[in-house]
C-alpha cells in the first residue's frame, strides 16, 4: 500500500505545500483575512442607521406616491408601479414595483430601483436572470388582484381566496403583509429602508437641511438626537472618507461608482424562529445578532475559508438569502435576490423576530412566500428557483475521496481493497494532484499514464470517477484552455474593463474565465466533449472547487470587487453569483456529453439561489473535531430548508487526523447525509476503512452498507424533492411545524418523507443519546425493534448508542423499502430483491412509497420509471399490505402517465419481494397469503414485550419469508 508520496511530485510541490502548511498550521479560521461589518464601509454606515432609528420620533424619510399599473412588458398582468421618494434627496427618484405573481400560491415580488439617474450608471439587476427559472415570472391575471385605494394607503388581495394581503402604507413608506387578516411580515417598519442614490464624485452632501433645520454635527453625539426629517447627515451617517475608495488591509478597492449600497428591515411579528441564510456554521433556528452569542450580522459573500469556526456568522462558501420565519400557526418566506455582499442582523424581541439586510449593490427584489406551511415554502421557492437536479442513483452511494490518490497504481489498489474487504464504494475521486501542474483537464501523465484505461477498469466495476477541474486556469501558452479563453476573450477584466485579471491559485499565476459572458458557455461544453477531452471517459464526473472564487493573493482570498464581468457589471454585484455559474456550464456541459443525454454529477463548493439545478454541493474545509461534526448536521439542515438539499460534509473531517471512534461517528453521520462523500487533507494520514483493525473496520463496513440498504430510501426521497422542492434532510419544524418546542432541535431529522428519524452521536464516549419525538406515534429503533410507544407528550426517549449503533428509529405508520443485499457498488442492485419493513402506526396502518427508474438517463422523463406506493391497514382480525401505483394516484399531476407500463418496468418486472417484516402487531397470525394465490406465506412471530402498543420495550414481529410478489405489481398480502 503506497502511501501519500509527496516526493513524487515534482513541479507543484514548493506552491503546494506553501499552502498546505499554511492551512494546516493555522488553528481556526484566520479572521483577519475577512471584514467584519465594521471594516465594510457601506455596513458600517447602515448598521448604524438601525441604532440611529431607536430615537423617539424617527420616521421613515421615504414616501409613496400613488400607483399605476404599469403596462411595459406583460399585458393584464398584476402588476403595479409606485413613484418612491425621499425626504433626504427631494430631486433623487426611486420607483417600487409591485408584482403578483401567477404560480406559488400567491407569491409577492416587490423592486425597488432608482429611475432618471442623471447619471450613466445602472443598478445590478441581474441576479433574477440567474437564480429564478424564468426571470420574470408570469405574473397572475390582474382579475386575480383586488386593490383597494384610501388615502395614504394602498392594499391588494390576492392568494387563494383573496386571503393574502400587502398594505402598502405611503406617508412612511411601510409595507405589511397579512393572512387571513393577521399581520405576518412587515417591510420597513423600522424604517431602515435606504437605497443610496448614484452620485457623481465631487457631489457634495447638502449642508442645510432641505426642511431648513440645521444639520447636525459630528456623528456619535448626535446619533440619540431627535432626528429632524430631510437632514441626510442624521440618516446617512457622516460621510466617512470611504464612499469612493476602500481599503481592506493591502487592497484598495476603487469603487468607481461610489456609493449605492441598500438596506431593510423585515420584522415578522409573533415569531420566535428564523431559519435560512445559508451557508453559516451556526444553529439552524437563526441567534441573535445583537451581541449575545453573536456580535457580527450573518455575513453573506462567498469566500473560501479555511479551517472554520464551528459556530459563527462569518460567511462561508454559498450563499443563499432566504428565511423561513415559523410559528406554531403558519410559516412565512422572504427571498432577497441580491448578489452583492450582503449582511443580516437578527434579534430577538418581544414583538417577534426582527432582521435588517443591508446589501452593497444592486436593485432590491424581494419575494414574500406566502406559506401557510413549511411544505408550502419549499414548493413556493422551487416554483421560482426550480428543483434539485435528479441525481444519477450512483451519485448516492459512497464517495470515496482524498487529496491525493497519487496514481493510477493507488486508484486500483483502493478499488481492489474495497473489494477485498467487502465495502461497497461508487466514486473514487482524483483532487487537484491528477492534472499537470494544476492544468485542469492535463493529466499527469507520469503518474497517470493512461486516464482512460483507468476510468474504464474503475468502470467495469459498476464504478465512477470523479476529477477536479477548478475555475483559477494557468496562464502559460502551452496551455490549450488559457489560449483558447483569450482567444475568445472570455476572461474576467480588471478594473480598466479591458485587461485580463490576474491572480495566484494552486496553478500559479492565472486567469478566471468569465461564466457570466455567453460566448464562454458553448465552448465550455466542447471542453468535455470526449472528442476534445480526449483523457475523459463516460466514467468520470467532476467537482468543481474554489469557485467562490478563490484567488489566494486577492482581497479576502477573492476577485477584487471592481473586477469587471460581462455586460460591464462590476465583480461586487455579481459575487455571489459567480460559483453558480461555473456550476452551471460545467453541469451543461456534462449534460451534453452523451446522446442520449445522461444525468450530470457535478460537486461545486460555492453556490448562490438556484443552485439545486446544477448538482451538488458540500460544507468546504471543516475541521476533524466533535465540535465540527455536531455543527455539521445544523449547516446541512440549513442547507435543505434553502433548497440545496444534494449536500453533504467531508466525512473525517477535512483537517487532523481523527481518532477510530470518531471516524466511526463520522461514518455514521455521513451515512445519513444526502451526498456521502469521506475527504482528507494532503498532510492528513490515508484513512480509508479497510485499513483499521476490528471492530472499527467492520463498524465502517456495516455503516456503508446501512446507506446501501437505505438507498432506495434516499432515491425515492430525492424524486419527490426533484419533482417538489421538499428536501431530503426534514428538520424537527418542517415535519411538525405546529411542535414550538421543537423548533430548534437541530441534531436529529427526518429522511424523506419515510419516517426515518436519525440523530447523529458527535461526542466521544457516549452509550446512550436522547430523540426529541413530537407526535403520537410510536416509533421503532431500526436496529434491534425496540418500541418507544406513542404519546399525546412531546417526549424525550433515550436510545443506546454504542460505537456500533445510534439512534435511527422508524415513526409508527411508515413501510420502509429495503436493500439488504452487499454489493460491491450500486449500480449492481438494480435487480436485488427488496424488504418492506412495516412499521404499524397507533392505529394499526402504515403507508410507504418508492421510486425506481434507470438511475442515469432522463428516460425517466418520458415515463419510464416505477413508482409504487404500500399501504397496510388494520382491521379488527385482520391485517392487509396493498401495493398500488402512486402514478396513478397522481396522474392529473403528471402528463405522461406510465403504470407500470414501459420498456424500464418491464426491464425489472421480475424483481421480488423477498420478505415483509411487520412491526408492532400485537398477536401472532393464524395465516398469512397473498390474495388471489393458492397456499399460504411461510412466515414467523416473535412475540416482544411491547405486544399491546403501550408499553416501551421490544417489539413484535412478523417476519413473512418470500412472499413471491414483485416490486411492480399489484399485490395485496392478508395478514389473519
Ligand atoms: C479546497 C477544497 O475545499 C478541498 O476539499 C480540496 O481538497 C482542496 N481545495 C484541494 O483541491
Amino acid at each position: 500500500m503506497r502511501h501519500t508520496q509527496l516526493g513524487a511530485w515534482s513541479w507543484p510541490l514548493a506552491l503546494l505545500l506553501l499552502f498546505a502548511t499554511f492551512t494546516s498550521t493555522a488553528l481556526g479560521a484566520k479572521h483577519g483575512d475577512f471584514k467584519t461589518c465594521s471594516q465594510s464601509s457601506f455596513c458600517r454606515r447602515l448598521r448604524s442607521l438601525s441604532q440611529r432609528s431607536t430615537a423617539s420620533g424617527f420616521h421613515s424619510p421615504y414616501s409613496l406616491g400613488q400607483g399605476q399599473q404599469s403596462d411595459i412588458s406583460q399585458k393584464d398582468g398584476a402588476s403595479w408601479t409606485f413613484p418612491l421618494n425621499t425626504e433626504l434627496y427631494p430631486e433623487i427618484k426611486f420607483a417600487l414595483k409591485v408584482d403578483f405573481v401567477e404560480k406559488g400560491d400567491g407569491i409577492a415580488r416587490l423592486r425597488v430601483d432608482e429611475v432618471d439617474s442623471k447619471l450613466p450608471w445602472k443598478r445590478y439587476n441581474e441576479a433574477a436572470k440567474w437564480a429564478l427559472v424564468d426571470e420574470t415570472p408570469v405574473l397572475t391575471s390582474i382579475g386575480n388582484v383586488r386593490k383597494v385605494s384610501s388615502k395614504g394607503r394602498t392594499s391588494f388581495k390576492y392568494g387563494p381566496g383573496h386571503s393574502l394581503e400587502l398594505v402598502i402604507d405611503h406617508s412612511h413608506f411601510k409595507i405589511t403583509f397579512r393572512r387571513d387578516g393577521s399581520d405576518i411580515m412587515y417591510i420597513n417598519e423600522r424604517g431602515l429602508f435606504h437605497m443610496e442614490h448614484f452620485r457623481a464624485k465631487d457631489e457634495q452632501q447638502p449642508a442645510e437641511a432641505v426642511d431648513g433645520a440645521a444639520a447636525p454635527e459630528g456623528n456619535q453625539q448626535v446619533f440619540s438626537a431627535r432626528p429632524t426629517h430631510g437632514d441626510t447627515t442624521w440618516f446617512e451617517g457622516e460621510p466617512d472618507g470611504e464612499l469612493w475608495e476602500e481599503r481592506f488591509s493591502k487592497w484598495t478597492d476603487s469603487k468607481p461608482k461610489g456609493p449605492e449600497a441598500f438596506s431593510v428591515d423585515i420584522s415578522f411579528p409573533g415569531v420566535e424562529h428564523i431559519f435560512g441564510l445559508a451557508e453559516h456554521a451556526s444553529p439552524l433556528s437563526l441567534p441573535s445578532t445583537d451581541g449575545g452569542r453573536y456580535s457580527e450580522p450573518y455575513r453573506l459573500w462567498n469566500v473560501d475559508i479555511f479551517e472554520y469556526e464551528h459556530d459563527s456568522t462569518m460567511a462561508l462558501y454559498g450563499a443563499i438569502p432566504l428565511v423561513h420565519a415559523q410559528n406554531g400557526k403558519h410559516s412565512v418566506g422572504l427571498l432577497s435576490l441580491v448578489a452583492s455582499e450582503t449582511l443580516v442582523d437578527v434579534t430577538h424581541p418581544k414583538s417577534g423576530v426582527q432582521t435588517h439586510w443591508m446589501s452593497e449593490s444592486g436593485i432590491m427584489d424581494l419575494l414574500i412566500l406566502p406559506g401557510p406551511d413549511p411544505m408550502a415554502l419549499f414548493q413556493q421557492y422551487a416554483a421560482l428557483t426550480g428543483t434539485t437536479d435528479l441525481p444519477p442513483q450512483w451519485a448516492l452511494g459512497y464517495h470515496q475521496c482524498r487529496w491525493n490518490y497519487i496514481d493510477e497504481t493507488d486508484v486500483l489498489e483502493v478499488q481492489r481493497r474495497f473489494d477485498e474487504e467487502d465495502i461497497p464504494l461508487d466514486v473514487t475521486w482524483l483532487d487537484i494532484e491528477y492534472a499537470e501542474e494544476h492544468r485542469y483537464f492535463d493529466w499527469d501523465k507520469k503518474h497517470f499514464p493512461d486516464p482512460q484505461r483507468m476510468q474504464n477498469e474503475v468502470g467495469s466495476k459498476g464504478r465512477k470517477m470523479v476529477a477536479i477541474v477548478d475555475p483559477h486556469i494557468k496562464r502559460t501558452d502551452d496551455f490549450r484552455i488559457y489560449k483558447d479563453a483569450q482567444e475568445k476573450n472570455v476572461i474576467t477584466k480588471k478594473s480598466d474593463g479591458t485587461t485580463n485579471f490576474e491572480g495566484w491559485c494552486w496553478t500559479g499565476s492565472s486567469v478566471w474565465v468569465d461564466f457570466f459572458n455567453p460566448e464562454s458557455w458553448s465552448w465550455w461544453k466542447d471542453m468535455f466533449s470526449f472528442n476534445v477531452w480526449k483523457d475523459s471517459t463516460k466514467y468520470l464526473f467532476i467537482w468543481n472547487d474554489m469557485n467562490e472564487p478563490s484567488v489566494f493573493d486577492g482581497p479576502e482570498i477573492s476577485m477584487p470587487r471592481d473586477n469587471i464581468h460581462h455586460g460591464g457589471w462590476e465583480h461586487r454585484d455579481v459575487h455571489n453569483i459567480n460559483g453558480m455559474m461555473f456550476h452551471r456550464a460545467t453541469h451543461d456541459a456534462l449534460e451534453a456529453r452523451e446522446e442520449p443525454a445522461k444525468r450530470s454529477f457535478v460537486l461545486s463548493r460555492s453556490f448562490y439561489a438556484g443552485s439545486q439545478r446544477y448538482g451538488a454541493i458540500w460544507t468546504g474545509d471543516n475541521l476533524g473535531t466533535w465540535e465540527h461534526m455536531a455543527g455539521e448536521t445544523s449547516m446541512l439542515l440549513s442547507l435543505n430548508i434553502c433548497g440545496m438539499t444534494f449536500c453533504g460534509a467531508d466525512v473525517g473531517g477535512f483537517f487532523g487526523n481523527p481518532t477510530p471512534e470518531m471516524l466511526i461517528r463520522w461514518y455514521q453521520a455521513g451515512a445519513f447525509m444526502p451526498f456521502f462523500r469521506a475527504h482528507a487533507h494532503i498532510d492528513t494520514k490515508r484513512r480509508e476503512p479497510y485499513l483499521y483493525d476490528e471492530p472499527y473496520k467492520g463498524i465502517m463496513r456495516e455503516t456503508i452498507r446501512l446507506r446501501y440498504t437505505m438507498l432506495p430510501i434516499w432515491y425515492t426521497a430525492f424524486h419527490e424533492a426533484s419533482t417538489t422542492g421538499i428536501p431530503t434532510m426534514r428538520p424537527q419544524y418542517v415535519v411538525f411545524p405546529k411542535d414550538e418546542k421543537g423548533f430548534a432541535v437541530d441534531d436529529q431529522y427526518y429522511i424523506g418523507g419515510s419516517g426515518l428519524l436519525v440523530k447523529p452521536v458527535t461526542a466521544p464516549a457516549v452509550e446512550s443519546s436522547e430523540v426529541y419525538l413530537s407526535d403520537n406515534q410510536p416509533y421503532y429503533n431500526y436496529f434491534n425493534h425496540h418500541m418507544y410507544p406513542a404519546s399525546t407528550k412531546r417526549r424525550h426517549v433515550t436510545v443506546p448508542a454504542p460505537l456500533e449503533s445510534f439512534p435511527l428509529l422508524v415513526q409508527g405508520g411508515n413501510i420502509l423499502p429495503v436493500r439488504t443485499r452487499a454489493r460491491r457498488a450500486s449500480t449492481l442492485m438494480w435487480r436485488d430483491p427488496f424488504t418492506l419493513v412495516i412499521a404499524l402506526g397507533r392505529e394499526g396502518t402504515a403507508e410507504g412509497e418508492l421510486y425506481l427508474d434507470d438511475g442515469e438517463s432522463f428516460d425517466y422523463q418520458k415515463g419510464e420509471y416505477v413508482w409504487r406506493g404500500f399501504k397496510a391497514v388494520s382491521t379488527t382480525g385482520e391485517t392487509t399490505v396493498t401495493s398500488f401505483s402512486k402514478v396513478e394516484e397522481h396522474s392529473n399531476n403528471i402528463s405522461t402517465v406510465s403504470v407500470n407500463d414501459n420498456a424500464w418496468a418491464s426491464k425489472i418486472g421480475d424483481v421480488r419481494v423477498e420478505k415483509v417484516v411487520v412491526l408492532g402487531m400485537q398477536k401472532p397470525p393464524s395465516r398469512v397469503w397473498v390474495d388471489g394465490e393458492p397456499g399460504d406465506l411461510y412466515w414467523d412471530f416473535e412475540y416482544g414485550k411491547a405486544s399491546n402498543g403501550k408499553s416501551e420495550g421490544q417489539a413484535s414481529k412478523l417476519t413473512i419469508k418470500n412472499p413471491d410478489i414483485r416490486i411492480i405489481r399489484e399485490w395485496t398480502i392478508r395478514i389473519a
